[in-house]
């Protein structure tokens, strides 16, 4: 078990200091990453759009901010019809501010699959710890739900990665709780988290390399479900959750150099009941976020391009 004390409190002031200072320098490395990355694999093609909004959250006080990407020719001035929409949310370990990350995926599903993406943000630890980020995402598809011109909202689909992953799942399994009326039809995860009740030190895998240090992983534990107690929280752990909850179409990337996502393997065994499609693709030795800023002409390049490919014909499924 982990000892409590590795729990993040804000009334631990030394602590959490400390952990804001390293999570600052996490902030900026990974920020200064993204930038990079995002030169290096995605442009966006002069006829599709690129909108930033607002969306409103259940807090008076904020909002919540969204690139949405629309594919290419739609022209919002014609009133076009309803189209199905696939909401994305970036992998962050869910601290590290990382919206546009994705934009490659969100351009080449927008393009392909001739549908609207709505990339979407979510406040991150540890100054906002769980639900504050289930509760973004939760908002981002009510807004979206609410918005039938705009969105064909009997063919929604939902993505992440990582930590985002964790958001698509836990949101695509509330048809029975916060969004009863909303119908999810399928949820597509890239190398997701669903079991925070698992402890860090038992992710260690000598063989792989690749793999997320150990304190990283504890880092992200703290800052996002500091007690104990919330990490059995489904909206959390959604490995925990009852399995028919969860969409008709469920889609798994996994890696096999990846410390942190195996699970999610068992998910799929778990839920492929007969009763849905379940798709799960444990991806050969690469790690954790491995399919951003990839060098062109590479082996990664080419497992991206097919890993999204496949993707892109589940999504056409919807309309
Ligand atoms: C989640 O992790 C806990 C703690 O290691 C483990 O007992 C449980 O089996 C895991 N749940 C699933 C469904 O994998």
């Amino acid at each position: 078990m982990m000892a409590a004390s590795s729990s993040l409190y804000k009334h631990d002031s030394s602590r959490y200091l400390r952990a804001k200072i390293i999570i600052t320098i996490l902030r900026f490395l990974a920020y200064m990453k993204m930038i990079r990355n995002i030169r290096r694999d995605s442009y966006l093609p002069p006829n599709m759009v690129l909108e930033k909004i607002q969306i409103p959250s259940r807090d008076s006080h904020r909002t919540i901010e969204a690139h949405i990407y629309y594919p290419p020719g739609y022209d919002p001035s014609s009133s076009p019809p309803p189209l199905p929409v696939l909401i994305n949310w970036h992998a962050s370990g869910f601290i590290l501010p990382q919206l546009g990350t994705d934009r490659a995926y969100c351009m080449r599903m927008a393009r392909d699959a001739g549908i609207i993406v709505v990339d979407s943000d979510y406040r991150k630890g540890p100054e906002n710890i769980f639900p504050a980020a289930v509760h973004d995402a939760v908002d981002t598809v009510r807004w979206v739900y609410s918005h039938p011109d705009r969105f064909d909202i009997n063919s929604i689909a939902l993505s992440g990665f990582s930590s985002g992953g964790n958001l698509a799942l836990v949101t695509s399994a509330m048809s029975a709780s916060s969004l009863k009326d909303v119908r999810i039809n399928a949820v597509i995860l890239y190398y997701p988290i669903t079991n925070f009740t698992l402890d860090p030190a038992s992710r260690v895998r000598q063989d792989i390399n690749n793999r997320l240090a150990i304190s990283l992983v504890r880092l992200i534990y703290s800052c996002y479900v500091p007690e104990m107690s919330m990490r059995k929280d489904v909206r959390a752990s959604p490995i925990l959750d009852d399995p028919s909850f969860f969409p008709e179409t469920v889609v798994i990337f996994t890696c096999e150099g990846d410390n942190i996502d195996l699970e999610a393997e068992k998910l799929a065994r778990e839920i492929d009941d007969g009763s849905r499609t379940v798709v799960l693709r444990r991806l050969k030795a690469i790690g954790h976020n491995w399919d951003k800023g990839v060098t062109k002409g590479s082996t990664y390049e080419k497992m991206r391009d097919e890993a999204y490919g496949e993707t892109v014909e589940i999504l056409k499924k919807l309309g």
